[in-house]
């Protein structure tokens, strides 16, 4: 039996990867995580000092710039130009300047034109913000995660912390906020909820929770 495409979308924070990671496990199906391939072409952007107002260089670094998810000992290693940058891509500084290039045509093109052709056949949890809207609007099954901006910035705040990066709760809470208002507003693509999205506020939810919501869901409808 062929797999479904499940689209999870919502706002930085909500859980869409953890819960993405732990229901492709149970249904043994491939997670994408389409902000990984965002801030993998941000890490080459920074890395070959693009001018992000320049639309010519913006294309041809589009064009050159090659992003892979490959899969090594059952966890997802992020692959630039060919370099493992998996641990690199986990930054506040690479955070805010993915939610700035994301924003740019030539870069959401390519990479929802790859994400298409990756999902194609199906079995497949793709993670993002235009999932279910954009890249694959008619996903057989769409979710749209929430949670408080308080809450999300906790959630990323002790992430960082247990990383050792020297950033307080108060600037996490707040570099949330300001990503969600930047994804929210941009033209191309902004973060919306799908109508057919069913929507999970995970405020106060575990996240085993979480997963056996979603993983009902899964069951009623195929
Ligand atoms: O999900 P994550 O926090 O890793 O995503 C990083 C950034 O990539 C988001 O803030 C957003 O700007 C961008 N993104 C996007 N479309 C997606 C996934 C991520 O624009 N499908």
């Amino acid at each position: 039996e062929k797999g479904i495409i499940i689209a999870v979308d919502g706002p930085s924070g909500a859980g869409k990867s953890t819960l993405s990671k732990l229901l492709s496990r149970r249904l043994d199906y491939l997670e994408i995580d389409t902000g990984a391939m965002y801030r993998a072409m941000a890490w080459l952007a920074r890395e070959s000092g693009l001018d992000l107002n320049d639309d010519a260089a913006v294309r041809r670094f589009c064009s050159t710039a090659l992003v892979e998810l490959s899969l090594c000992n059952g966890a997802t290693r992020v692959l630039a130009n060919g370099r493992d940058v998996t641990g690199e891509i986990r930054t506040p500084e690479i955070s805010m300047l993915t939610s700035r290039i994301s924003s740019l045509a030539p870069v959401r093109e390519a990479m929802v034109a790859l994400q298409r052709r990756m999902g194609a056949k199906g079995g497949v949890i793709l993670d993002g913000r235009d999932i279910g809207t954009v890249v694959f609007p008619d996903a057989e099954l769409k979710f749209f995660l929430s949670a408080s901006a308080e809450e999300r910035g906790k959630r990323r705040f002790l992430e960082l912390q247990a990383k050792g990066e020297q950033i307080s709760l108060e600037e996490t809470v707040q570099s949330v906020i300001q990503r969600d208002r930047q994804d929210s507003e941009r033209e191309l693509s902004p973060l919306r909820r799908a109508e057919d999205a069913i929507p999970i506020d995970s405020t106060g939810l575990t996240i085993d929770e979480v997963v056996a919501l979603m993983e009902q869901a899964f069951h009623e409808r195929t």
